[in-house]
């Protein structure tokens, strides 16, 4: 029998709306056991209307912090006493924790975007001058955002409603002077694809039960790394076209790992190691749950 917590224990938790379906606690979890840490890590589904009410007493409800994700990203923005210079330039935070009893927030899916690429296609950064960057939501704006923090020359935002790609590429071009970042609509995306050194999918288009991504990889380089921020399935219909084109491809699951990281090692006092076995039991988990997510 596990032995109950002290009340004491540091805990934190995934706050959502939904919350249910994330695999944060599943992740959080392994390293508690992993390194025999006395702590916990919770699901909290919190409607949009309990949202500020749920943060101010994160602290005197035991919290040491969190995470955020759909629909509060922004909100917590809002609601932090400070935050990092990343999570200032998405204007959206989805990693909280206190300091001096101040509640601080960052972004780390730009973090673990960036980690992911690094350790399944390592050296990837000084390969790509040119990214072509599927989608303009919050997803997006992280994938641009790391792209751009890797010196990444020339960015195309492509997305369903032009107006969002735009406004995205105006945004990060206040940002980046200097560099190269435009908006586009779906029909320029056969134009862009034979200059793209990488290709990053941010739509929820590939995921289970979701449309699939009309994108052919045949016109791509044979050198592009294509990647897929969408983990369910773990082989995306457009990273399986793209590896049976012989093409380098890093699935999303690995996003979702390393982003927990530096929340973890905020809460907790230790900075976890994304390893094979996490992985392992995370996938482990999602094909379980999760029918037609077989790799
Ligand atoms: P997130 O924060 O997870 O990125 P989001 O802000 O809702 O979520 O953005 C979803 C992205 O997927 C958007 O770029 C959206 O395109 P629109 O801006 O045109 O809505 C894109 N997307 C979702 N479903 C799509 C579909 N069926 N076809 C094309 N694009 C789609």
């Amino acid at each position: 029998m596990p032995q109950p917590l002290p009340s004491s224990a540091p805990k934190a938790c995934i706050i959502g709306f939904p919350a249910r379906h994330s695999r944060s606690p599943l992740i959080h979890r392994f390293w508690l056991r992993q390194h025999a840490i006395a702590g916990d890590y919770g699901f909290a589904e919190v409607s949009p209307d309990d949202f500020p009410g749920f943060i101010r007493d994160l602290a005197s409800n035991g919290y040491v912090g969190g995470n955020v994700t759909v629909p509060h990203k922004e909100t917590a923005f809002g609601l932090v006493h400070d935050a990092t210079a990343t999570a200032r330039a998405l204007g959206a935070v989805n990693t909280l924790w206190f300091e001096d009893g101040r509640l601080m927030g960052d972004n780390t899916d730009v973090a673990g975007f960036l980690a992911s690429l690094d350790a399944d296609a390592p050296g990837w950064d000084a390969r790509t001058p040119t990214a072509t960057v599927l989608g303009a939501g919050g997803a997006a704006r992280a994938v641009v955002y790391g792209l751009l923090a890797r010196s990444v020359e020339r960015i195309h935002i492509v997305n369903r409603t032009l107006a969002r790609a735009q406004a995205l590429a105006e945004h990060f071009g206040q940002l980046f002077s200097g560099r190269q970042i435009a908006g586009a609509g779906w029909d320029a995306l056969p134009g862009l694809l034979p200059a793209s050194s990488l290709l990053v999918n941010t739509t929820s288009m590939g995921m289970h039960g979701q449309p699939t991504l009309d994108v052919d990889p045949e016109t791509l380089p044979e050198t592009a790394l294509v990647t897929d921020i969408v983990y369910v399935p773990l082989e995306t219909p457009l990273l399986a076209a793209a590896r049976q084109r012989g093409l380098r491809t890093v699935g999303g699951l690995g996003m979702l790992l390393h982003q927990a990281a530096p929340g973890f090692a905020r809460w907790f006092g230790m900075t976890p190691v994304v390893s094979r076995a996490l992985y392992d039991d995370v996938v482990a988990d999602l094909l379980a749950t999760t029918e037609g997510s077989k790799p």
